[in-house]
């Protein structure tokens, strides 16, 4: 396991913010995560002229999560424009689970949280078995 410094991967997450193509909203979000294997991936929302196909940004870093080897997600944080943690939506809670379970800590306030909090009893590859 590696060391868990939830402040540095807000502020990881914050430098996403930046990257951001969120036109339409004006809502960027920033995501980072720390891997397994000790490794940070890093997301941002991406969005569309056809705005339901629009990327979350938690979407994006679970891409570079596979792009960059695998692994499984420890810990994540999200934020919005304000540098303050934001939800994951339903969507991005299922697509943490499969890459983090339940135990997978999320970056919020005033405490972190388990993701299994956000999305109790989920479907998972487990139910594939
Ligand atoms: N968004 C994310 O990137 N992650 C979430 O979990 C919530 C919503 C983005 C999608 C869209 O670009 C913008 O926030 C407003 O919904």
């Amino acid at each position: 396991m590696t060391n868990i410094d939830l402040a540095e991967l807000r502020n990881l997450a914050i430098a996403q913010l930046a990257l951001s193509y969120s036109p339409y909203s004006n809502f960027p979000v920033g995501a980072a995560g720390i891997v397994d294997d000790g490794r940070t991936v890093v997301g941002t929302n991406v969005e569309n002229a056809s705005y339901g196909l629009t990327l979350c940004a938690e979407c994006s870093m679970v891409s570079d999560l596979v792009r960059t080897g695998g692994g499984r997600l420890v810990a994540v944080s999200t934020v919005q424009g304000d540098k303050t943690p934001v939800a994951p939506c339903g969507r991005c809670r299922q697509l943490l689970f499969e890459h983090g379970g339940p135990n997978l800590l999320v970056d919020w306030e005033p405490e972190p949280l388990l993701l299994g909090a956000l999305i109790p009893e989920a479907f998972g590859p487990d139910n594939l078995a």
